[in-house]
């Protein structure tokens, strides 16, 4: 699949990175070639590509917009015509002062990106854990997956990011629709709290049992 990469930092280089070497086309959608994230994400894995924003997002199935939330705008205008019809998966987080919801519980971040995306399919996935999960989120020991929770309102676009988080190693869970990102994003909220206040360890994550 053809996968662009919209924000390559923490979250966005490891995804970037193990999409490829899972038999990925991932292009790093660049203004500069030359800038210090895209050199540090070609370091991790050579085989990335780089294009410029309007040519990778033109090219790709699915978008991942892994920016700091406050430049989610400016990243979505920057390729407004070339976004149409494509799945964004939204891997943002709005995160507020005092580890807040930063737009106040009133709108998910996720429903905020669909406003300005409104002819794209906008998946919320690869938020809930901090980056180093998805650098290495592999659980030795344990018989099952870790989670990654989603939400979206386009069935087939999460069929296709269900398929996307598979490949990953994780196990995908389907909460709902975009809705539902609002809850996501207190579930990481959570997360951070525990983990970046309280210390508890950042190779944490969640996992499912059914029956
Ligand atoms: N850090 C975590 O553990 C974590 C976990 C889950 C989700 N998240 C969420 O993931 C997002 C990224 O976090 P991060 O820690 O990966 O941030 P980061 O390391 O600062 O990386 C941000 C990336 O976005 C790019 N960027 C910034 N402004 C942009 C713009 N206007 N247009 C296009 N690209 C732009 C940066 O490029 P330049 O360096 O060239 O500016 C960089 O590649 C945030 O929304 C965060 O809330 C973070």
């Amino acid at each position: 699949m053809n996968i662009a990469f919209l924000g390559y930092g923490n979250v966005g280089a490891p995804l970037a990175d193990h999409l490829q070497r899972a038999g990925h086309e991932v292009t790093l959608a660049a203004h500069s070639a030359a800038s210090e994230s895209v050199q540090k994400a070609l370091a991790r894995n050579a085989s990335l590509k780089v294009s410029v924003p309007k040519r990778a997002v033109a090219a790709a199935e699915v978008v991942f917009l892994a920016t700091p939330f406050a430049a989610n705008e400016t990243a979505i205008a920057s390729v407004a015509d070339e976004i149409h019809g494509k799945i964004i998966v939204d891997c943002t987080n709005p995160v507020g002062p005092g580890l807040t919801h930063g737009l106040n519980n009133a709108l998910s971040g996720s429903e905020a990106l669909q406003k300005l995306a409104p002819r794209s399919h906008v998946v919320k996935a690869f938020t809930i854990y901090g980056y180093e999960n998805f650098q290495d989120n592999s659980f030795p020991g344990y018989n099952v997956k870790p989670a990654m929770m989603f939400c979206g309102n386009d069935q087939s676009a999460k069929q296709t990011v269900s398929r996307l988080i598979a490949d990953l190693g994780w196990e995908p869970l389907d909460t709902g629709g975009l809705e539902q990102a609002l809850h996501l994003e207190h579930l990481t909220l959570l997360w951070i709290r525990m983990v970046r206040v309280h210390g508890a360890p950042s190779h944490m994550v969640w996992a499912v049992l059914r029956r």
